[in-house]
């Protein structure tokens, strides 16, 4: 079984190709599967200790609709213990006061079930008026993609995120990634969060 789950949901498939990116991009063959939670049960979830969740936010500032069917079901995952880091997509322009609100949101229903939370992400560099996501300390909660205003900078910041939640979820893993170097990485937050 590969080491990593990375869950997602997505309404029009920009999160489930970030997610597959990550998969088949950013991590060594065969360290993680790759799982829409439309299709997915308690049980996958917590068969693992180390987790990608990646979310869009739809409606204004609300969970797509695969995550709003999947929230009672993370009452039956005891999340002590497991490392998880999050990804969101959102629209800082289309939608500058819920911007990846449902990021926020997951973030916070991951919290209080005191998962360890990895992989924070700066703020600088997206232009909003207000976000679930944003932890007010210059940070976001996970890392923000903006595939409608900002795809030209995905790339970079996928690769400066993985970077970062590296050591995390592939503690024992080569210190650079198999498939993909990362050009002119960014510096993203490097701050860890535990409940
Ligand atoms: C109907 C609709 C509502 C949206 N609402 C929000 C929102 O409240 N906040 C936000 O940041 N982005 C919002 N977005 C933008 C999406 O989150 C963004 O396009 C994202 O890349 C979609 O990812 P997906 O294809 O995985 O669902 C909305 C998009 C649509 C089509």
């Amino acid at each position: 079984m590969p080491s990593i789950g990375i869950f997602f949901a997505s309404e029009t498939g920009n999160t489930a190709e970030i997610a597959r990116l990550i998969q088949q991009r950013h991590l060594p063959a065969g360290a993680a599967e790759v799982r829409d939670l439309e299709v997915t049960d308690a049980a996958q979830i917590a068969a693992y200790d180390r987790l990608i969740f990646g979310t869009s936010t739809m409606g204004c500032g609300e969970y797509p609709a695969a995550l709003e069917a999947f929230l009672p079901e993370l009452d039956d995952i005891d999340f002590r213990g497991k490392t998880v880091a999050l990804f969101g997509l959102g629209d800082q322009y289309g939608y500058p006061g819920e911007f990846c609100d449902a990021l926020g949101l997951l973030y916070q229903e991951l919290l209080r079930r005191s998962a360890h939370l990895v992989g924070f992400w700066p703020t600088a560099g997206y232009a909003y008026e207000a976000s679930q996501a944003d932890l007010g300390d210059g940070s976001f909660c996970g890392l923000v993609l903006d595939e409608d205003n900002q795809p030209e900078l995905t790339g970079q910041r996928l690769s400066a995120w993985i970077e970062e939640i590296r050591g995390d979820l592939l503690p024992n893993g080569p210190a650079v990634p198999l498939r993909q170097q990362a050009p002119g990485r960014a510096v993203a937050a490097g701050r860890t969060r535990a409940a």
